[in-house]
């Protein structure tokens, strides 16, 4: 009895193995994968106030202010969070390159940028399709 639970316990280690390392193998041909980013919101500013990321990043802006703030795109309907009080925070991610304006909307005047350059390995475009005559 002890033997065959025993030989479960290492089927099942083995098994989570090859899933860690299905996943890592992924990551690693995945050229596109791309490091999540953070800002910090803090004494009414952003933190770094423009921020660089590849596409397909996540960033996370954490309040660590001890006033509510809200990140909120200046392009219409991208993003908004709601109030984030002190320790919350909200994340998005960007799946798109250009240069993304921000602001709080309760201080309009606090405001940050977010570049999104195209992912490296971003796929040239498929070949037009040939007419068949
Ligand atoms: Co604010």
């Amino acid at each position: 009895m002890a033997m065959q639970q025993s030989n479960k316990r290492r089927l099942f280690d083995c098994a989570l193995l090859v899933a860690v390392l299905a996943a890592a193998t992924i990551f690693a041909f995945d050229g596109g994968w791309a490091a999540d980013a953070s800002v910090k919101i803090d004494n009414f500013t952003f933190e770094p106030q423009v921020l660089t990321v590849k596409a397909g990043t996540t960033v996370t802006w954490k309040n660590v202010d001890d006033i509510p703030h809200t990140v909120a795109s200046k392009t219409p309907k991208l993003f908004k969070s709601k109030a984030l009080d002190t320790d919350d925070s909200f994340s998005f991610t960007f799946t798109e390159a250009g240069t993304f304006d921000y602001f709080c909307s309760l201080h309009p005047h606090m405001t940050g940028t977010v570049k999104v350059e195209a992912a490296a390995s971003e796929n040239p475009p498929a070949p037009a399709a040939v007419a068949m005559h």
